[in-house]
């Protein structure tokens, strides 16, 4: 891998355009797709009303998601008006799900590729520019783009994705992603641990692992054996001064000795994000979570024997189907005891084909979903100041990423716990550098300290 082609080329040759819906996979995939259209000779363009191509690559994981990128489908009809021979590309989620449907219902949409099909898009684009339609929706047992440096689009040269595995076999009565992503793979350790060195000579400083469930990540090949600990540890021991975080576990598979493993190496970060959905136990059952109430206090108990100073941070759904209101207060006093630091809380959004919609009724009003989430946000509001109000006083260690959108005289940047910190800026500092910052005051989303 080569630390020249870390970030986008530009220049002459016809230009792409990538916008980007969803989660950290879908982000990480588009610089995958950079990475193939770049070797295919195009260049990058942040401009839209300069590409040749613009792809969108999308999210299906609840309907207001795709509403949004039909929103955005209409209002691209206006470059292809200026533009004939402008190429519009579908891909990711949304694609792998409607596929042909997307062509068919919105006449402007000249490629649709899903999530496994990246590697065919030169040729789709090809396809396409000779007029015919071009869909290549095929999942994979086996793909990874394993050997692909992606391109890096992040904007602060500090913190980036790598992918370790793609797709999801859990099942989740709600969840549209295994049908969308298709069966569970785990990427060769060798190219994540080599993609991981390439970032920190490039002078990155955090790398997130990603999966849907990162915790049953596991390579079986050729005589070597990697389960997540053992890739955890070999990618933390790059440098000490190289971050690790990872994302998602799922509670199920969060093991002692992961916790053990964190607790070994101070740059894997003291954050686990560990999506509860829900605190009651009947809910989980119907939700095919695979976990009850108590087994998930469990995980949270061993965190906190293990790693004392770790943040806890989860996902949360109002209004699943049949849910009580008994049901809902689970949810919140569960929320109260494992104290988390935060949140991403959604309502239930029924999903086509999911268990869900194939057995359950989608019987809880919007209304009463509605007020079961604001309730929810406002726990975790008040949850998330309580956790900020703590740090006041305390010093942290801060990866410096960025200056801050307030203040040009700020920078702003993640303790080990990813709590966001805003700080003075001072000359000798500079973004990718490691400050100790004593914090002085806080709100519910920000520390704000000083430079010690
Ligand atoms: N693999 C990850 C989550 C991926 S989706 C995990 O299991 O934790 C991210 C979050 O979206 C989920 O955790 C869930 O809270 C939410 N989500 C998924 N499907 C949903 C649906 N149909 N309606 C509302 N929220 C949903
Ligand atoms: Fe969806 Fe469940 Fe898989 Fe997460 S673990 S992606 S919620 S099926
Ligand atoms: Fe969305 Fe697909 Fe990610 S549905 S959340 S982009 S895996």
């Amino acid at each position: 891998m080569d630390i020249k082609n870390l970030r986008p080329l530009t220049g002459e040759g016809r230009k792409i355009y990538i916008e980007t819906y969803g989660c950290q996979m879908n982000v990480n995939d588009s610089e995958v797709v950079l990475s193939i259209m770049q070797d295919e000779g195009f260049r990058y363009t942040e401009d839209i009303a300069q590409a040749d191509v613009i792809f969108v690559n999308t999210c299906s994981i609840r309907d207001n998601a795709e509403q949004r990128i039909w929103g955005r489908l209409k209002e691209f009809k206006q470059y292809k008006k200026r533009n004939k021979s402008l190429l519009i590309g579908i891909i990711g989620c949304m694609a792998e799900r409607l596929k042909e449907e997307l062509i068919e219902k919105e006449n402007i949409v000249d490629i649709v590729a899903g999530p496994d099909s990246y590697r065919d898009l030169p040729r789709l684009v090809r396809q396409a520019s000779d007029g015919a339609t071009a869909v290549n929706v095929l999942l994979s047992r086996e793909e990874t783009y394993a050997e692909i440096s992606p391109v890096r689009l992040d904007k602060n040269g500090v913190s980036a994705f790598i992918s370790i595995m793609r797709g999801c076999n859990n099942m989740c009565a709600y969840c549209v992603v295994p049908y969308t992503r298709g069966t569970e793979r785990s990427r060769n350790p060798e190219t994540i641990i080599a993609e991981a060195k390439t970032l920190f000579e490039g002078g990155y400083r955090e790398v997130t692992l990603l999966g849907q469930n990162v915790n049953s990540y596991l390579w079986n090949k050729d005589g070597n054996k990697t389960d997540f600990p053992a890739l955890l540890a070999a990618v933390a021991e790059i440098s000490p001064l190289l971050r690790v975080r990872f994302s998602t576990s799922h509670p199920k598979d969060l093991s002692d000795e992961l916790l053990h493993t964190m607790a070994r190496y101070p740059n894997l970060c003291r954050a686990i994000h560990l999506p509860a959905q829900s605190g009651s136990t009947r809910m989980l059952e119907l939700m095919n979570r695979k976990y009850s109430r108590e087994w998930y206090l469990d995980r949270i108990a061993s965190i906190r024997r293990i790693l004392p100073d770790c943040a806890i941070s989860t996902d949360i759904i109002a209004g699943f189907c049949t849910e009580t209101e008994q049901d809902h207060k689970d949810t919140l006093s569960l929320m109260e005891s494992v104290g988390y630091e935060s949140a991403f809380m959604f309502k239930y959004s029924e999903r086509p084909n999911t268990k869900a919609a194939r057995h359950f009724k989608d019987d809880v009003p919007d209304d009463v979903k509605t007020q079961r989430l604001t309730q929810i946000i406002q726990l975790q509001n008040e949850l998330s100041l309580k956790s900020n109000k703590k740090d006041v006083g305390r010093e942290f260690e801060v990866l410096i990423e960025g200056v801050s959108k307030r203040s040009e005289n700020q920078f702003f940047g993640r303790t080990s716990q990813n709590k966001v910190v805003v700080f003075d800026r001072k000359p000798s500092l500079k973004i990718g550098d490691y400050v100790n910052v004593k914090i002085n005051d806080c709100s519910s989303a920000t520390l704000m300290g000083e430079v010690i």
